[in-house]
């Protein structure tokens, strides 16, 4: 029988890891306070912090609560915050129209978090599901979510969005033409230098679940958002996706979810090299935590080992409703 340094002609790949200190010098990759945004909640009314039922330790905040709650996460030295509203439902209808509300929700959290926060990037979104009465994220007409009068609205409210402050205006919406018709709203209102970021590769996902819920779509959606976003069994649509959204102008591109994508975003990077983010959905968080509530899993090891997942598959930024508790391990350990 050969003796193992026959077998492996004396390599040992064990001799990097004896040591932390050796560890650390090898270490391929690393995850730093550079690499969060961090979604937020919002809903009407003042001095609200609700509990989510199905997202533990994340809560819903007023206006006046997410501006603090920014506050926070900036001192944190957390860079991007992004806003997802939860309106009343009778301002709710057929063609979201409220998005187009310069003092809705959203632009009012927009307005306030930049006063209480000014340097921390504000991402909006331009999706239509918060908005209207189904729960699909563009205009429903005779059974089908219509994509030409959608990208219309959803090109006016960017400049809504844009107006109130907004930073970057991303688009979940997964409609056809949209990144490069809201280009040119933008432009046309003169904001060229507001960035978009697309949700490039949104899959027709089960991981959003709790998401719905805190924006109270879960109970009103009827069918589901395959017609418009992508099929979870493809990989070579993504490429296509993010050749168009990029030769239509978009800043940054973005996966959706994380974690059962990570092969995604890893074609996407090496294929473009663009800013390529990944977004660790509500339904990732909440496995975690109920791994984490039932004693299964650790909860810091778990939590950081998922961040340097999408960090090892190329991602740059990710999104995540774990980033101030992130933001305080990496302090924590600086
Ligand atoms: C829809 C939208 C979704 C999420 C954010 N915007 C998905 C959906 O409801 O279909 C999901 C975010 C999450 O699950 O954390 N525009």
């Amino acid at each position: 029988m050969r003796s193992i340094d026959e077998i492996t002609s004396n390599r040992r790949m064990r001799r990097n890891r004896r040591f932390e200190w050796n560890r650390r010098l090898v270490r391929e990759n690393t995850l730093s306070l550079n690499d969060l945004i961090w979604p937020i909640f919002v809903t009407e009314g003042t001095g609200i912090v609700e509990p989510l039922a199905t997202l533990k330790n994340v809560d819903r905040y007023s206006v006046d609560e997410a501006a603090k709650a920014a506050k926070r996460a900036f001192n944190l030295g957390i860079p991007a915050i992004a806003i997802f509203p939860n309106i009343a439902l009778e301002k709710r209808d057929l063609t979201g129209s409220a998005v187009l509300d310069p003092d809705g929700l959203v632009n009012q959290a927009v307005r306030a978090i930049k006063l209480a926060a000014p340097d921390l990037g504000i991402i909006t979104d331009v999706a239509l599901d918060p908005f209207t009465s189904h729960g699909h994220d563009g205009i429903l007409r005779d059974g089908i979510i219509v994509n030409d009068e959608t990208v219309e609205q959803i090109s006016r409210a960017a400049v809504v969005q844009a107006r109130a402050g907004a930073d970057i205006i991303s688009c979940s919406e997964m409609m056809d033409g949209r990144v490069g018709a809201i280009r040119d709203a933008l432009n046309e209102a003169g904001y060229n230098d507001i960035g978009i970021l697309s949700y490039t590769a949104k899959f027709a996902s089960a991981f959003y679940g709790p998401y719905r819920e805190a924006v109270g779509t879960d109970q009103m959606l009827k069918g589901d958002k395959s017609t418009y976003f992508m099929d979870p069994a493809n990989s070579d649509e993504a490429i296509y996706e993010a050749m168009l959204d990029i030769s239509e102008g978009a800043d940054m591109i973005m996966v959706k979810p994380g974690m059962p994508y990570l092969d995604i975003i890893r074609r996407l990077k090496d294929e473009f090299s663009m800013p390529t983010f990944a977004y660790q959905v509500s339904g990732e968080y909440a496995m975690i935590m109920a791994g984490v509530e039932n004693g299964f899993l650790d909860e810091e090891r778990a939590i950081m080992e998922s961040m340097i997942g999408f960090k090892r598959a190329g991602a740059d930024a990710i999104f995540t409703y774990f980033a101030p508790k992130v933001a305080e391990i990496l302090q924590r350990k600086s």
